[in-house]
């Protein structure tokens, strides 16, 4: 096994995975490159019974109403978020239906069943070791599971967490683009996702021969690092997947500073991103939250 120069050596006997282990992944590569760059991983909850249909149909029942995010399948690249158009099926029809009606289908905050919490903690528990070496303070820590139809697309967008994939039935082609290149992702957009809440984005076709292309088979996994652009491609069957996400306190600090240059753009100022001066991103990030503790402080939401 290749050792990463990230992880502490006396950490190499806690990474002995057992057959019970329900991640499998090289330690070394996930010492160099979460984080950083999408690299794969391997799982063993393809046959795990809470991923069947009839188990997620209840599931879905079960979960508050806005736990559940559903619409038409086959999109283009670029979509408005707010204009993503509905599939005109109950939930139960989308998922009794899903080989045939061409739909995409979310169903967040899983870990609220108890069930589901349980496995998220068993793939959290044997990264944790090694992902606190490299961005501590793991929190939030929150499950999906997205239900595809064959063919369809989830456009061009941004997540906020650390993210695994991990894909139970069907396959994905995934496109993932380097958030951290200012070519594919500028400052302004940046300030647009944490300021305006939107994470889809606009594909420009330039990026296309720039980015990772990975095919997903069942049992594959893949790490997202945070606010790297991508977009989906369902293979020619039902795609289950699992995501599983964390936070961490430097992500919050950086969505902060994001915030408050949006805010001095809109001023006319023309401030630097995230990570160019400490002295400067500390400033910012104190600015906002002092501002949002009065804000809450004054009753108004911020
Ligand atoms: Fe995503």
């Amino acid at each position: 096994m290749n050792t990463g120069t990230l992880i502490d050596p006396s950490f190499a006997d806690t990474q002995i995975m057992s057959r019970l282990d329900p991640l499998q992944f090289d330690a070394g590569e996930f010492g160099q490159s979460f984080s950083r760059r999408p690299f794969r991983i391997s799982h063993s909850l393809c046959d795990n019974p809470l991923f069947e249909l009839p188990r997620l149909l209840e599931l879905a029942g079960q979960l508050p109403e806005n736990h559940i995010e559903y619409n038409a399948g086959k999109l283009p690249l670029t979509v408005d978020q707010s204009l993503t158009p509905a599939n005109g099926l109950s939930v139960e029809e989308t998922v009794r239906r899903i080989e045939e009606c061409e739909s995409w289908m979310v169903i967040k905050w899983v870990h609220h069943d108890p069930a589901y919490a349980e496995l998220l903690d068993a793939c959290l528990r044997q990264i944790r070791p090694l992902t606190e070496q490299i961005t501590p303070g793991m929190r939030q820590p929150q499950a999906y599971i997205f239900l595809t139809s064959p063919g369809s697309v989830t456009p061009y967008h941004i997540d906020p967490e650390h993210n695994f994939l991990l894909q139970i039935r069907g396959s994905k082609k995934v496109h993932m683009f380097d958030g951290s290149d200012s070519r594919v992702l500028s400052d302004r957009d940046f300030e647009r996702f944490y300021s305006e809440k939107t994470r889809n984005l606009e594909f420009r076709e330039e990026f296309r021969d720039h980015g990772w292309e990975f095919n997903l088979q069942s049992g594959q996994g893949l790490h997202f690092p945070v606010t790297f652009p991508h977009y989906v491609e369902n293979g020619p069957e039902v795609s289950v997947s699992f995501s599983i996400t964390f936070r961490t306190p430097d992500l919050e600090r950086r969505r902060m500073v994001y915030q408050c240059n949006h805010r001095l753009r809109r001023m006319g100022l023309k401030p630097g991103g995230w990570g160019r001066s400490a002295l400067a991103d500390q400033l910012k990030y104190q600015a906002v939250r002092v501002t949002s503790k009065l804000g809450r402080m004054l009753g108004r939401g911020d």
